[in-house]
């Protein structure tokens, strides 16, 4: 599998280019930014993107994705649940676009990406599992997670979507949405130890650590 973790932007967005070196498919997941530098690296890699993959409804990750998907003939996914929001923001009659449930599977050549639904930072967002790799959006962080108080925020389904992902092996690999920790990516594992939201056992805990028990 090839892949890449590019930040762009200036608020410190990841976005990712998964590529099957056999057949050379790609998927980009969230389109917010740097379509050209997106291009250019795919390129490179003689990649084709097929796919943009859209981890949630928010612009810094979705605003650029008619650029991409005209560039590039690609189809967009995101999770039923945040397609209307994400229809504000990009045009879908121009392009192809379908919408995602949790557990279902897109294939980029024959590389396997499981889409996991995990609302709490928008009623539709989605983490991805990619071989060894998790890649979170907005939902969890290197030692952070997302935003609760913006539109369609919500603490307590965000707490059930993490008990989710802790249930994954510890050596799953964890790549977010924006480069907020001190590493750019790190492990279900490090993250159960030392990420204080991600520890919480309860949502009392949980919801006294966010500051709203
Ligand atoms: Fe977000």
């Amino acid at each position: 599998m090839i892949f890449h973790q590019i930040p762009v932007g200036p608020m410190q967005n990841f976005v990712y280019l998964i590529g099957d070196e056999n057949t050379k498919e790609a998927a980009v997941v969230d389109a917010g930014w740097e379509v050209d530098k997106l291009i250019e690296i795919s390129n490179k890699e003689n990649l084709k993107i097929k796919k943009i993959i859209l981890t949630h409804s928010h612009f810094d990750h979705i605003q650029k994705t008619n650029k991409l998907a005209e560039a590039t003939n690609s189809t967009v996914y995101c999770h039923e649940l945040d397609f209307d929001e994400i229809k504000k923001t990009i045009n879908t009659d121009s392009i192809k676009a379908a919408t995602l449930k949790n557990n279902d599977e897109i294939k980029i050549g024959n590389i396997k990406i499981k889409i996991i639904h995990t609302p709490g930072h928008t009623p539709g967002a989605i983490c991805l599992i990619v071989e060894k790799k998790l890649l979170t959006g907005d939902t969890l962080f290197v030692n952070a997670i997302g935003r609760t108080d913006l539109a369609g925020g919500d603490s307590i389904k965000l707490f059930e979507s993490l008990q989710k992902l802790k249930k994954l092996d510890d050596h799953i690999e964890i790549y977010p949405g924006h480069n907020y920790g001190e590493i750019p990516f790190s492990t279900i594992g490090n993250e159960k130890k030392n990420n204080p939201y991600f520890k919480c056992e309860s949502k009392e805990q949980f919801l006294n650590l966010l500051g709203l028990f």
